[in-house]
């Protein structure tokens, strides 16, 4: 840095009288709909449309009016035109008194002046108060590091104004003003500007410290330096700001006195060096590129590394197995996710990105690699609305495969599903036209890396929890600083793929309420990671999940990958009691299947004369389920099995164990109570066997998991008098309200408590039948 010009004390003594500024308060604040960084990017890609975009001087007008309309006025101008359309709506709803109020500033003057239609001295009337909330409300240092146009639309007035002229006081340096916005990028600024800053007029003042933070200069102790930093220098800024507002304050003109010209000029040229530098910065960044699979890329990845500025490390690993699921591969993926994470938490910048690979690219070529910095490129330039970004995917026969899914990850279920229309839009105006949106991209993607790195936390903290509080990890409930290693060890098995990764990041992913975006153009020459993806211990038992659908149902849905995690009824029924979620789907499932095929073998036996008839909580489901499903937070199912005939059971028993056996089940005999169990002893039920009865008292039909069951009218009163089951109950005797006592699990029970207000707006109830074992 070199020294090069001292400036007066007293110019900047003078700032530290100024008086405090509210502090910005806009990000991530949503008010009566209104989502203020929404507004903030909108607004900055209107007005870059306008402004730098030259649509101002096609005319905004032309697409809508004239019906020869000019030719020249491209699809665009025609979005933008929309665009424009909808902030005039916008202004009309916006919050009276917000928490953002520079946000509401931009927008009211925006629209007014684009579309108002008063005369000048009228529109300066009725728009002072905006006009004074951004000359002396809003902090300019603030307003430009958070991104908002500000100074855009400063200037926007003032080039649709044009009108105001330079007062008494700075006349005599009119010309010396005026030469400014030329020196820019010229060493000689310094000498020219140096002596403006010492002016009286503040217009002269406030210029003249615009060219130079514009040019890049810093303030340093009383000297003007080159210097390097994030954006332009914030001492300089603020001295334009503070002379600024002196020059709007001493005129009658009020704000208007501002828009005398070189300053709106120079302060959009402040603007553009503002970003510039802002992005010259960011490069300075660092870029992971990670990948394992069984191309031999590792200097195809190198190259995409020269484009980018600062740090770049590729984490390759090539395997060579004839397997397309790696287990090393899996562990490659992992291991250098934890490295990139170990090295943003000591120094994580916003700019650092972290580009995966996917295992199943099948090939490279050259369009891959420019794709790739490409999106690289396209999501820095986002990075503040976009954390996760990837491609549309051919896979090895050719084909296109769209990419974006639906991850649905409730009640023990995964599934990926189709949007209906593709994908989501943006809410962003600048992102809506060329990226889609989801909770899933492509296998290939772009992760900022902080978001990423809080992902791979997120990963640590959820295999802690969700693992240990299952049965046959209890050691790992009890705290200690070694848990982490052990789960990872407990966890790793062989049959792990490096796709099984990938879903685990979409599962973070979808948990943190992450958008993926995916950039539409390029593509990423890869087969679908979803397909070769499996339900594994380690993704089951960290995610909770026992039955998965990787790919969208064509048709039917089909067989689910399943993997369970409840060897017992009982050890499911248990976790439902103390966290108030569903229950196992597995467990559901084995209860179904044993109803179904040990009910089938009762009836099947003797059509006529042999009947079902659930009893005690069994009965409920009548009222809850349907034909065909259990009620989801049940693990148990009593009936009586009834014959016209009399029976005895020890005999009839044992002259059927070797067919029960076959169809995968036993039995214990307690009394006249038959406890029925599978084979493993993964599901049981208690069924009462008896005969001779009158079954033709039991005259009405119905069907419990797709099995005849009969009831008579009174068992029917009786069961809802005693039971009440309007009312949705959980935990046997105990008799608690559904109510889920582990927030965030996947699982959870509908809220028939809300803490004591009541049935909250779910109504108590599943929003669809999703929870149900065969949807
Ligand atoms: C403007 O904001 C910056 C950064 O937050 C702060 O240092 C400065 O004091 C503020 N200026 C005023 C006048 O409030
Ligand atoms: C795979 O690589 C290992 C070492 O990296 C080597 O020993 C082995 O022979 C290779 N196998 C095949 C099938 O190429
Ligand atoms: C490519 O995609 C199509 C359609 O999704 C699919 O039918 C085909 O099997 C895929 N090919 C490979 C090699 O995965």
């Amino acid at each position: 840095m070199i020294a090069v010009l001292a400036l007066p004390k007293v110019f900047f003594l003078a700032f530290h009288v100024t008086a405090g500024l509210r502090p910005l308060d806009c990000d991530g604040v949503e008010e009566d709909g209104v989502r203020w960084d929404v507004v903030r990017s909108d607004l900055c890609h209107a007005l870059g449309e306008v402004i730098h975009n030259g649509a101002l001087s096609r005319d905004l007008h032309a697409a809508k009016d004239s019906k020869g309309r000019d030719p020249a006025v491209s699809y665009g101008d025609v979005q933008l035109q929309r665009h424009l359309e909808r902030f005039q709506k916008l202004v009309l709803v916006l919050p009276e008194r917000s928490r953002c109020p520079l946000g509401r500033h931009c927008l009211r003057i925006l629209v007014s002046v684009l579309y108002s239609g008063l005369p000048w001295d009228a529109w300066f009337q009725r728009y002072e108060e905006d006009l004074w909330g951004l000359v002396h409300g809003t902090n300019w240092t603030e307003a430009l590091s958070g991104g908002w146009p500000v100074f855009e639309v400063l200037f926007l007035v003032a080039d649709l104004y044009g009108g105001e002229q330079l007062p008494e006081d700075c006349r005599s340096v009119e010309s010396k003003l005026r030469a400014l916005e030329k020196l820019i990028g010229d060493p000689e600024i310094m000498k020219h500007a140096a002596p403006l800053l010492r002016q009286t007029c503040p217009l002269a003042r406030s210029a003249a410290a615009a060219a130079l933070a514009a040019a890049g200069m810093r303030a340093n102790g009383g000297r003007l330096q080159i210097g390097m930093s994030p954006g332009v220098d914030v001492g300089l800024l603020a001295q334009t700001q503070a002379a600024a507002r002196l020059a709007a304050g001493r005129h009658s003109g009020g704000p208007k006195a501002i828009f005398a010209q070189p300053l709106p000029s120079l302060l959009l040229r402040l603007d553009t060096a503002h970003k510039k530098f802002h992005r010259a910065w960011m490069r300075r960044g660092r870029v992971d590129i990670i990948y394992c699979g069984q191309l031999d890329i590792e200097e195809k990845l190198q190259e995409i590394c020269k484009g980018i500025e600062g740090e770049c490390i590729v984490h390759f690993f090539q395997h060579n197995s004839s397997q397309r699921r790696a287990p090393e591969c899996f562990q490659h993926y992992r291991s250098a996710g934890r490295m990139v994470s170990a090295a943003a938490s000591v120094s994580a910048s916003a700019s650092w990105s972290t580009l995966l690979v996917s295992p199943s690219t099948w090939t490279w070529t050259e369009d891959s690699g420019r794709d790739l910095q490409k999106l690289l490129q396209e999501r820095h330039k986002f990075a503040r609305d976009v954390a996760l970004a990837g491609l549309p995917t051919i896979n090895r026969s050719k084909i296109f495969n769209w990419p974006v899914r639906r991850v649905i990850h409730k009640y023990w279920k995964l599934a990926y599903h189709e949007y209906a229309t593709g994908h989501e839009t943006s809410p962003f105006l600048p992102l809506a036209q060329f990226w889609a949106v989801g909770d899933t991209t492509s296998g290939t993607r772009v992760y900022g890396t902080r978001t990423f790195s809080s992902l791979m936390t997120r990963l640590e903290k959820q295999e802690l929890e969700y693992v240990a509080a299952l049965p046959g990890f209890e050691a790992f409930s009890r705290g200690d600083g070694a848990r982490v290693p052990a789960i990872e060890a407990a966890l790793a098995s062989e049959n792990e793929g490096a796709e099984d990764w990938f879903v685990m990041l979409d599962l973070l992913g979808k948990d943190a309420g992450l958008r993926a975006y995916t950039y539409l153009n390029g593509a990423s020459l890869e087969d679908s990671y979803q397909s070769a993806a499996r339900l594994s211990p380690r993704l089951s038992q960290t995610f909770h999940i026992e039955a998965a659908h990787f790919l969208p149902a064509k048709g039917s849905p089909g067989r689910p990958q399943e993997h369970c995690l409840f060897p017992y009824t009982s050890l499911a029924g248990s976790f439902t009691q103390t966290h108030g979620v569903v229950v196992s789907w597995c467990t559901r499932k084995f209860l179904h299947q044993m109803f179904r095929d040990v009910g089938g073998w009762w009836l099947g036996m003797d059509p006529l004369r042999h009947i079902i008839v659930p009893v005690s909580a069994s009965v409920l489901n009548l009222y809850r389920s349907g034909e065909t499903e259990l009620f989801p937070w049940d693990a148990d199912i009593d009936a009586n099995f009834i014959a016209s005939h009399p029976v005895v059971i020890g005999s009839l028993l044992e002259e059927h164990e070797e067919t029960l056996k076959r169809m995968g089940y036993t039995y214990i005999l307690r009394g006249d109570r038959v406890v029925f169990r599978t084979l493993e002893d993964t599901a049981r039920m208690d069924i009462w066997i008896s005969g001779p009865q009158d079954v033709r008292a039991f005259d009405i039909r119905a069907r419990l998991c797709g099995v005849r069951v009969n009831f008579f009218r009174d068992q029917l009163m009786g069961s809802v008098w005693y039971y009440r089951p309007g009312e949705k109950i959980y935990g046997n005797t105990r008799g608690k309200l559904l109510h889920c006592q582990w927030k965030g699990h996947n699982a959870c029970l509908p809220d028939c408590v809300r803490n004591g207000l009541g049935v909250g707006k779910d109504g108590c109830e599943f929003p669809d039948r999703f929870v149900h074992l065969f949807t």
